[in-house]
């Protein structure tokens, strides 16, 4: 298990938020040693007392249930050192050492390729891992070739390109569920199931990420990583066992099966919009391009959907519908399974099955038909369960199976270069505005979705297929 931690980008938002919380949990939960320590790099350089009492800010803010001496203990393990990822000798004197190092790239992505080689040139101890967060480069070819600098520097078993949705146990509950119950894994296929919607709707703004943000867009920021790699799990076939290498395999499959859209289908398949000014619940909010850092000549969607089908036996026929916005007006966070209509019904009107994966909070529920108070009336039954939260928050698990040398929930490289396979042609017809940039008001159910029907299973959206 590695000992050392250091952070490149270590007093940023994602530093702050997730990843030093995430090490406090580790540390109630007794996974972390005494002699474990965190260097939190940047290049602006930090009084040691501001940096601490940050620190002290950052868990009281984003950790406060986890108890009082393992957020102190991770407080003392911390250090600031200035270091300046483009100048080999301040990266050399944060990572060099006789242990391993688990180096952290908490950095705009657009660093990353600089990062890396300058890592390549000051050389890590044998045994250390590289982690990056995504997106993984900006198209195809920026992945290869990022691929490629990482392959100089250490074996792909180091590199963890992480996707902190995979270590999200409502997440993982996806492939669970379906290989753990036998009355599921029978229907999972394209005939019983007509469509599965994958929905990450938030009702958050850019709290402030703009600089990140405004370069990325709901396209880059949510569906080409998180959204895929939950259609991988949900469209998968059951791997052998859940080892890397096994689960690895199986979600290339899918991502392989993934029918590119033509620019045909395009302007029928897909939809890309920004948020203007509105009201959520009672918080006024302005409009994206009134965001401080915002750039309006980006043109940068806060809400992006596409509709993709796959070529292979098990789902030729159905539709994946993957969609994520920001400054909604509800937070709807679930994969939700379409059953098809029952082939005949002697009585009555049956709505069709929906099975629906609340993924924050944890839900399971199935939509059934009842017979109501007479005797041949259907009514609909819903079955609803609440799963308890999990032990360990993603960032935590996430930077554990750093430590501890296990990748199956890191993406390999071959997956990273085929999500971009399928999503490089739509951000190629967008930057050729073949879609037109779309409003809607903060506070809404999207756009082209009334607001009678908000978070209506089908999004009130017209189908265009
Ligand atoms: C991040 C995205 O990866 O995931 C954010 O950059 C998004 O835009 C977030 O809000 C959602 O995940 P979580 O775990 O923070 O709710």
């Amino acid at each position: 298990m590695i000992t050392r931690l250091v952070i490149f980008g270590g007093t940023g938002d994602l530093s702050g938020r997730y990843l030093l919380p995430g090490l406090a949990a580790l540390r109630a939960a007794g996974r972390l040693s005494d002699d474990f320590r965190i260097v939190c790099a940047d290049r602006k350089n930090r009084d040691d007392t501001e940096f601490e009492s940050w620190v002290e800010t950052q868990l009281d803010r984003h950790a406060g249930d986890i108890p009082v001496d393992a957020r102190a203990a991770v407080t003392t393990a911390t250090r600031f050192r200035r270091a300046d990822i483009s100048d080999p000798d301040s990266v050399a004197a944060v990572v060099s050492g006789d242990s391993p190092v688990a180096v952290y790239l908490a950095l705009p992505p657009a660093l990353f390729p600089t990062a890396v080689q300058t890592l390549d040139q000051v050389g890590l101890p044998p045994g250390s891992k590289i982690v990056l967060e995504k997106p993984f480069g900006v198209d195809l070819v920026s992945a290869v070739e990022l691929n490629r600098l990482l392959a100089d520097l250490v074996p792909e078993e180091a590199v963890f390109r992480v996707d902190h949705f995979l270590a999200m146990t409502t997440v993982q509950n996806l492939l669970g569920s379906r290989l753990s119950n036998r009355v599921l894994e029978p229907i999972w296929n394209s005939a019983h199931i007509a469509r599965i919607e994958i929905i990450w709707e938030e009702t958050l703004t850019l709290e402030g990420r703009a600089g990140y943000y405004d370069h990325v867009g709901a396209l880059e920021d949510m569906v080409q990583n998180h959204l895929l790699q939950l259609l991988c799990l949900i469209a998968m076939e059951p791997p052998i066992t859940l080892s890397e290498r096994d689960l690895r395999d199986r979600k290339v499959d899918v991502l392989r099966s993934l029918r590119p859209l033509t620019d045909a289908e395009i302007p029928r398949r897909t939809r890309r919009a920004r948020y203007s000014a509105g009201t959520i619940g009672d918080r006024r909010v302005r409009s994206y391009t009134d965001e401080d850092g915002v750039n309006p000549r980006h043109r940068t969607e806060t809400f992006a959907e596409i509709e993709l089908t796959l070529d292979n036996w098990r789902w030729s026929g159905t539709e994946f519908v993957l969609r994520s916005g920001k400054a909604l007006g509800t937070d709807r966070k679930e994969v939700a399974v379409h059953f098809r209509p029952v082939p005949d019904l002697p009585f009555g009107t049956a709505q069709p099955n929906i099975l629906r994966f609340g993924l924050d909070p944890e839900t399971l529920t199935l939509a059934l038909n009842a017979i109501g108070g007479s005797a041949e009336q259907l009514v609909p039954l819903t079955m609803s369960a609440q799963i308890q939260p999990p032990d360990l928050p993603a960032y935590g698990r996430l930077v554990l199976d750093v430590l501890s040398g296990n990748p199956a929930l890191s993406i390999r490289a071959d997956e990273a270069e085929e999500a971009w396979r399928v999503v490089d042609p739509v951000i190629s017809a967008w930057s050729r505005d073949v879609v037109p940039l779309d409003e809607y008001p903060a506070g809404s159910p999207g756009p082209g979705r009334n607001s009678s029907e908000p978070g209506a299973p089908d999004g009130g959206r017209p189908r265009t297929t």
